[in-house]
């Protein structure tokens, strides 16, 4: 009887855990990064309309220039829009009417660029009418031809099948929309972005680049984990070649979450493989949540007052974003988020959640959770990453099996 009303008390606890960790993470968590500029090879070109200077698309325009590089290459229509944006409504009206499209101003030739991104906002469904006078006058054969645009909610329309048809010549990467009038603030003029809506630019990029830059991230994979030296719990260096032939797991921790009692299983299986050449490297963070608060004397005290962890434990980290450690930018640039495991709780909470914080978090690979794991193999390259839901049992069975290689 006893049981039967403590294991719901414990459930309901767990996911209030979970819940109230995921409403305070009102701000996402950026991506972390790898710096694109010095990695793309080619001549970038950035063609964009924007119906104002500090438009939407503008905006974007320049964020990717800030994380690709390139020349920033305006379309701008010979007799501007009027300002106000009723005004252009009227005119672009007007056009749409009549099927026309207006001259633009001379712009710099695109002979000599190899990547020519291309954006717009969306207008009545596709492109912005000045994209297709540049269609006209532009096919861009046998360059890679990047798409962008901004709309007002109504998504991308037709936009990404009419740049294919209008340069059916050119390799058309996977594009990107955002949605303009609520999400992108129109701020380039005092210079603050939306630092939410510049961090998809920056995944998208990677993304899409992921082909072209794979060559030098798999030289650098090559290194593995041990060409980084973190901070110990007491802010020494600790170089984590000094684990170079072990079997590692590393954990993003915290010790006011709802997978915090995950510890106790962590330790079992500690201590279960500790002795067969298997180390097991804990990184807290307060990023998720603000779940692990405290100093790292506070943490690591609740740690062994209420587990018995054995297991190192270092300074505390950022996993995700420009500050994150150069390690956990290294484990998130070189696995994939596959999705929660089922775990009939509180996996589709998480979805449901980061969900609404962000529609596409599933698309990146950022840590998204608290006890995310990595499993490092002998030569230190990564061999699989769990996610927060991952049962246990499965992490120790894939232990296991890495313990079992000989490399
Ligand atoms: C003439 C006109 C037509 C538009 N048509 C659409 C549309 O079909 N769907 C949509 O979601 N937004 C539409 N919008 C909104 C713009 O796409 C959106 O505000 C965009 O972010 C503006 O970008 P900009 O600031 O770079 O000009 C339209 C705006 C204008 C002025």
């Amino acid at each position: 009887m006893k049981t039967i009303l403590i294991a719901p008390c414990i459930l309901i606890a767990v996911l209030a855990c979970v819940v109230v960790g995921c409403r305070m993470f009102a701000k996402r968590s950026t991506e972390a990064t790898v710096p694109l500029a010095a990695k793309l090879e080619g001549k970038i070109a950035i063609v964009y309309f924007s119906q104002s200077k500090v438009g939407n698309t503008a905006l974007v325009a320049k964020w990717i220039q800030k994380h690709a590089g390139g020349d920033l290459v305006p379309l701008e229509p010979a007799a501007p829009y009027p300002e106000p944006y009723g005004e252009t409504l009227k005119a672009a009206n007007a056009e749409h009417a009549a099927g026309t499209h207006p001259p633009l101003k001379p712009f710099p030739p695109l002979e000599g660029y190899d990547i020519v991104f291309i954006g717009a906002p969306i207008w009545y469904g596709t492109y912005a009418a000045p994209l297709a006078t540049f269609f006209d006058g532009e096919k861009l054969a046998g360059k890679t031809v990047v798409p962008f645009c901004t709309h007002g909610g109504g998504g991308a329309g037709r936009f990404f099948d009419d740049v294919r048809k209008a340069c059916p010549a050119a390799k058309v990467l996977d594009g990107l929309a955002l949605r303009g009038s609520n999400q992108i603030e129109r701020r380039l003029d005092i210079g603050v972005s939306s630092h939410h809506i510049e961090d998809d630019v920056v995944e998208w990029l990677n993304r899409i680049f992921k082909e072209q830059t794979g060559i030098k991230e798999k030289t650098a994979m090559n290194d593995g984990i041990y060409q980084f030296t973190v901070k110990g719990r007491k802010g020494e260096d600790v170089p984590l070649a000094d684990y170079k032939g072990k079997v590692l797991l590393v954990v993003n921790t915290a010790t006011r979450c709802g997978f915090t009692p995950q510890y106790e299983g962590l330790e079992a299986m500690y201590e279960r493989v500790k002795g067969r050449g298997f180390e097991l490297l804990d990184f807290p963070c307060n990023q998720f949540g603000g779940q692990a608060p405290g100093t790292e004397d506070e943490i690591h005290t609740f740690c062994v007052l209420n587990y018995k962890t054995a297991f190192p434990q270092f300074a505390k980290v950022e996993v995700n974003g420009e500050n994150a450690a150069p390690l956990f930018k290294f484990l998130t640039a070189n696995t994939k988020f596959e999705g929660f495991p089922q775990d009939g709780k509180i996996a589709p909470i998480l979805e449901k959640m980061l969900g609404e914080a962000d529609p596409d978090y599933a698309k990146k690979s950022s840590i998204k959770w608290n006890f995310t794991k990595f499993l490092i193999g002998r030569d230190g390259r990564v061999i699989k990453r769990f996610e927060p839901t991952a049962p246990l049992a499965q992490v120790e069975a894939a232990i296991e099996n890495a313990l079992a290689e000989r490399n």
